[in-house]
């Protein structure tokens, strides 16, 4: 496979095209953001932590029964992802009251939902991520009433498969962000990444009482390092793949 030119800079990632148009190589970049780039900084390690979690991630997704783009890691920081049209939409799922949830409805972080909830923003750094319903995504035609559907199905089966991989490793999922998008034969697939950076994971093991982020929190929230606790992430998940006899493990 051929790298050949850049054709997105993010916060967070390079996506470069190949030789094959249907593929698109994409590098980790260790830039950290929060607030919608209002908060930057370059954090070593967090690329390569990052490409190896969400590889082992979607390779643990994938043993459950739920595809996304992922192809294959091709290095520490680089991994090969089917190339897709993206929904403009940030697709946020909800086990525990925390962040914005938390303060617009004015409940305690931490505080237990009677059920998971599923939320859209749009994506537009311009405006901040807006919260969109329904109505509005079909009204802009975002996505149809059958994508709506498909993509709610699916963020729900990712959740149910989220939980049950982070509860293996003594994780609780708290809420996370996915992205979605179709492929050229017009399947809708989980796309981007799933990290720390884009999960609320809280530590189940011995601590007293007090949360202990295992997420971008500790950046977003002047909490700490992060280095730390994605590898603590990287290698409980690592560990988990081992025993559950996945391939790509180095
Ligand atoms: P952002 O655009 O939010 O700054 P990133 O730095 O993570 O985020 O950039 C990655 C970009 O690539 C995102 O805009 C994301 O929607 C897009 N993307 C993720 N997976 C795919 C894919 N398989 N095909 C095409 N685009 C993708
Ligand atoms: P929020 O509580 O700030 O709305 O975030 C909910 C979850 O979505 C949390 O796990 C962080 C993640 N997230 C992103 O990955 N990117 C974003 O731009 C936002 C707003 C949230």
């Amino acid at each position: 496979m051929e790298k050949l030119e850049q054709l997105y800079k993010g916060k967070a990632k390079k996506m470069y095209a190949t030789d094959d148009p249907d593929v698109l190589w994409v590098e980790y970049m260790n830039q950290a953001t929060a607030g919608n780039g209002a908060k930057k900084a370059q954090i070593e390690g967090k690329g390569e932590l990052n490409n190896r979690i969400t590889s082992l991630v979607f390779e643990l997704l994938k043993a459950r029964g739920v595809d996304s783009h992922f192809i294959k890691r091709i290095s520490a920081t680089e991994q090969l992802v089917r190339k897709m049209t993206m929904f403009p939409l940030e697709i946020i799922m909800r086990n525990t009251a925390a962040g914005s949830f938390a303060a617009r409805y004015g409940v305690k972080e931490g505080t237990e939902l009677a059920n998971p909830i599923l939320e859209f923003c749009l994506k537009s750094d311009a405006l901040n991520d807006p919260f969109i319903n329904d109505d509005a995504m079909l009204a802009l035609r975002l996505a149809d009433k059958e994508q709506l559907a498909e993509i709610s199905r699916q963020a729900r089966a990712v959740n149910a498969a989220l939980q049950d991989i982070f509860s293996k490793i003594d994780v609780q999922l708290v809420d996370f962000k996915i992205e979605e998008g179709t492929t050229g034969d017009g399947r809708i697939l989980l796309a981007d990444e799933i990290t720390p950076d884009t999960c609320r994971l809280w530590d189940t093991r011995d601590h007293s009482g007090t949360v202990e982020h295992l997420d971008k929190d500790l950046f977003r929230r002047d909490l700490g390092n992060i280095i730390p606790a994605y590898e603590e992430i990287h290698n409980r998940l690592l560990q988990l793949a081992t025993d559950e006899g996945l391939e790509t493990i180095e």
